[in-house]
């Protein structure tokens, strides 16, 4: 018999424990043994849960038990579950986690303590979809060429909502919320850096790099409004956060931020809940992958694949995909001023005259083409004007809006969307 704990019992980890029960005959037949949880961790011993386990608060019962030999980290956070995966390895247990945010931070040095004790995480990126064991096993013959990917179930959910529905900003991330898509801090979602973290994890398998949300642009959906989804519903775009991954010779662009992108592409018909990844691999071309990324049943049947696979086969491949190093020390993150793309702006002004054509030439003077202009009236004296571009520089659109916002005639910053084609 396996012996598993599950270190946080919350929307993740009782899904966790009701596939293994539910699913038990169907899973151990699979897995060539019977599975048994024998301890979930939880913080508060009072709450209410719909779970069929023994219940503990204290950790180091489970770390200390020598009859455990997985232990399931769900509880979130980074240091502390840090902490909790590295004894459990140094006690020679197995782990499965699917903390994203610890693996952005401690992947490494993670592998290094595992050495040759499995660690799986296929549920840290996109929820259900098997992108990891995609990346990590069925690409491997690949250079990976580009990943853009959705891969923040709550943004992509308020997105949908905002854009469809016309639902608030606040009203839909309370729903997000109460469906159990949320991280604990809400604001790891809608800021960006969940599916930054997500995006460093997919990177290393792909490329052998190494680095830190610290390292890359991370933007979030805070500042999308009402008139940015009018405008891509006049010109044909729908407006999504993506994670962006491309190698581009010796240089590799990593970047998550929202964009415009045309609504006739097959990733902005992504919607809801869902996620979708589209992984371009020099010989296999592209592949594309779509599933649910958020919500406890979706996220615990990858948890629960880790576990099968690690009572099957151990350790069958290394933790982040690489047996030995590759020359990716050459490989560098682009800086964020080198990036090329179209741009949006929302530029909101007084209404007065010659203020268009003050922009305009401030944009042409910095090398940047205006594609399309919407304006709005707010009353008689304020006007909200909306532009595209064609492609320039990323360190050009940002001097010129800094130029733009020192006019007398701007009301409040200037607002920018990537736009990917
Ligand atoms: P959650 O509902 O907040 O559950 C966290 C659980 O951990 C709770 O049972 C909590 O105990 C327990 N816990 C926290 N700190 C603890 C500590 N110091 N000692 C003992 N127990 C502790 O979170 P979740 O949504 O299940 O997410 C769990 C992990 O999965 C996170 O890393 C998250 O990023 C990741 N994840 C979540 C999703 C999703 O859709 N929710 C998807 C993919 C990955 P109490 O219940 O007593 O407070
Ligand atoms: N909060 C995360 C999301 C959970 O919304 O995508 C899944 O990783």
């Amino acid at each position: 018999m396996v012996k598993i704990a599950i270190v946080g019992v919350g929307t993740v980890g009782e899904s966790v424990a009701n596939i293994l029960e539910q699913n038990r005959d169907l899973i151990d037949a699979r897995a060539g043994k019977e599975l048994k949880v024998v301890k979930g961790v939880v913080r508060d011993l009072s709450k209410k849960r719909d779970v069929n386990i023994p219940l503990t608060n204290d950790i180091d019962e489970v770390l200390n038990d020598n009859e455990i030999d997985i232990i399931v980290e769900l509880m979130g956070g980074v240091e502390e579950p840090y902490n909790v995966v590295k004894k459990a390895l140094q006690n020679g247990k197995a782990v499965v986690t699917a903390n994203k945010a610890l693996l952005a931070y401690h992947r490494y040095d993670l592998q290094k303590i595992a050495g040759d004790l499995p660690i799986g995480y296929e549920a840290s990126v996109a929820g259900g979809i098997p992108i990891i064991n995609a990346l990590k096993v069925g690409l491997s013959a690949n250079q990976i060429v580009a990943i853009k990917g959705i891969i923040n179930g709550t943004c992509n959910y308020m997105l949908t909502k905002m854009i469809n529905e016309g639902v608030e900003f606040d009203a839909i991330l309370k729903e997000a919320q109460n469906l159990g898509y949320a991280e604990a801090d809400p604001t790891f979602d809608i800021g960006g850096f969940d599916a930054a973290h997500k995006l460093l994890i997919l990177a290393s398998i792909a490329y052998g790099i190494d680095s830190k949300p610290e390292d890359i642009l991370i933007e979030g959906i805070e500042n999308i409004n009402s008139y940015d989804i009018e405008f891509a519903k006049e010109f044909g775009y729908s407006i999504k956060l993506l994670a962006i991954a491309k190698k581009i010779g010796e240089n590799i662009e990593l970047r998550v931020h929202p964009v415009l992108i045309k609504s006739s592409q097959m990733i902005s018909k992504i919607d809801g809940v869902m996620n979708g990844i589209s992984v371009i691999g020099d010989f296999v071309g592209e592949t594309l992958y779509y599933g649910a990324g958020a919500g406890g049943n979706a996220t615990a049947s990858a948890v629960v694949s880790d576990i099968v696979e690690i009572v099957r086969a151990g350790q069958s491949s290394p933790m982040l995909g690489f047996k030995k190093p590759f020359k990716s020390e050459n490989l560098k993150i682009l800086p964020t001023d080198e990036i090329q793309t179209k741009y949006y702006l929302r530029v909101d002004v007084k209404d007065e005259k010659g203020v268009l054509a003050k922009i305009s030439k401030t944009l042409g003077d910095n090398n940047i083409s205006i594609d399309t202009f919407l304006q709005k009236h707010i009353g008689n004296e304020e006007a909200i004007l909306l532009f595209s571009t064609h492609n320039c520089f990323e360190k050009e659109i940002k001097k010129a809006i800094n130029e733009i916002e020192k006019y007398d005639f701007i009301n409040q910053k200037v607002s920018m969307i990537r736009i990917e084609d």
